[in-house]
């Protein structure tokens, strides 16, 4: 399938988000191993997600879903139940690190393994740890999935992460609710701490000191009525499309604003977009509020921050949507420290640039990221999006700023995280999403 837009006049209106990604696999995770009944409403609607809650069905939990209420019957910390077959990760990273943590806390042996792409990703970034607390892995070649996994009696670790990952340390902290003793993980670059928010929520017992996070094993998690919030890497790309196209005007209501994601927003002020948060609140430990963006002509007259440093693993998600913005400003813009793009659903740096190229735009790729001029115009073009749904997306943004039509080929991969994409784009941009053939 393929997805023709042309340029937009202006976005206007107002866009609902899919439930946080991140948040909803934390949350039916740790409801399974809890005890009595969660609630989760405005569970992520994406397809990532909902392998998440497949593999936990084949674990013996009891998810029951009516639109976007999810409800999972915990089956308590080592209630687990051998699964009758491989476990599927699908696309979803999340998936195959965040359930390889709990797996190594159960006896029976299980294998978990993901499509193409995931199939593809390092996972000796887990394997390492989770060996270190004695669990038995096994993998393919090059320690790549599918995973084999026995667990049960683990010992505590202190583990200092080699690779700014909230993937790794939420495996790792996982794994520590098994242990003979506390773990305690250090993380020298910070990462979104979901995870941590998340533990507390359900009873788990944690401290933080500094970048050390401890976790006490054999804790008693308790069922939750929780809400999550709207995605913002969702909103990522209606930020950016607002930036750039000139009159618009967009509400995002109800944005989780966790510390940790929150600067995609410090990023895009400090650039000069004309972006309010009103309304926020906390709930469950993490914050919320509703977002309203406007087109700001000075933005892309000014220099662009590069991006670079501590401050790309809290943007990892949405440096294919900010380099579309890069491509646009006046002083283009340059990414580096960006090496772990290249090992997400696709490797993301060659993607952007290929597409860039595709479009028109004149751009040198790094080992870890790419280097822009400024003043450059975007010119239609066919999009390979390589299966990944940021991609996709992403480009789908720079159509509305590009001249001429764009085909974005295989748009559906956008429901890994964010079913409903295109529909939200064509509803404010009435014009721009063309013919899907
Ligand atoms: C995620 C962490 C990030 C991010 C991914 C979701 C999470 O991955 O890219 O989309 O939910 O923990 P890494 O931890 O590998 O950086």
């Amino acid at each position: 399938m393929t997805q023709t837009l042309s340029p937009a006049t202006s976005l206007s209106g107002t866009v609902l988000l899919p439930g946080d990604k991140s948040i909803s696999h934390r949350y039916a995770m740790l409801a399974a191993i809890a005890e009595e009944t969660s609630v989760i409403e405005n569970f992520a609607a994406s397809r990532d997600c909902h392998s998440t809650l497949a593999c936990l069905q084949a674990l013996g939990v009891e998810v029951q879903e009516r639109g976007q209420t999810v409800t999972i019957r915990g089956r308590g910390l080592r209630g687990l139940k051998t699964p009758a077959q491989v476990l599927d990760a699908g696309n979803s990273g999340t998936t195959i690190r965040l359930l390889s943590g709990i797996l190594a806390g159960h006896s029976f042996e299980s294998s978990i393994t993901g499509d193409d792409s995931l199939s593809n990703r390092p996972m000796g970034r887990i394997i390492r740890p989770l060996r270190l607390m004695g669990a038995a892995i096994e993998s393919r070649a090059r320690e790549l999935p599918p995973l084999r996994i026995r667990g049960g009696s683990l010992k505590g670790i202190r583990y200092s992460l080699p690779v700014a990952s909230a993937q790794v340390k939420s495996c790792v902290l996982f794994a520590g609710l098994y242990g003979a003793a506390p773990t305690t993980v250090e993380e020298t670059i910070p990462t979104r701490d979901h995870s941590e928010i998340a533990l507390k929520e359900f009873g788990g017992a944690l401290r933080i000191q500094g970048n050390w996070i401890e976790v006490d094993p054999e804790p008693r998690l308790q069922g939750r009525h929780l809400v999550v919030p709207g995605d913002l890497s969702g909103a990522a790309f209606f930020l950016v499309a607002a930036a750039l196209v000139p009159k618009s005007e967009l509400s995002l209501p109800g944005v989780g604003l966790n510390g940790r994601r929150r600067e995609l927003l410090d990023y895009l002020v400090r650039a000069g977009l004309d972006l309010k948060v009103e309304n926020e609140i906390e709930i469950a430990g993490e914050p919320r509020g509703d977002l309203r963006v406007r087109y700001s002509p000075e933005l892309l007259q000014r220099p662009l921050p590069p991006i670079c440093g501590e401050q790309v693993a809290n943007l990892i998600d949405e440096i294919p949507v900010l380099a579309i913005l890069g491509s646009q400003a006046a002083g283009g813009l340059k990414i580096s420290d960006a090496h772990e793009l290249r090992v997400k659903e696709s490797d993301r740096i060659s993607a952007i640039v290929t597409n860039l190229r595709a479009m028109g735009i004149e751009v040198e790729e790094t080992a870890d990221g790419l280097s822009m001029p400024g003043g450059q115009q975007l010119r239609g073009a066919d999009i390979i999006t390589r299966n990944d749904h940021r991609i996709a997306m992403a480009f789908a943004v720079a159509a509305l700023a590009a001249e001429g039509e764009t085909r974005i080929h295989n748009p559906e991969c956008a429901d890994v995280s964010f079913p409903g994409f295109w529909k939200a784009l064509r509803n404010a941009a009435a014009k721009t999403v063309g013919k899907t053939g």
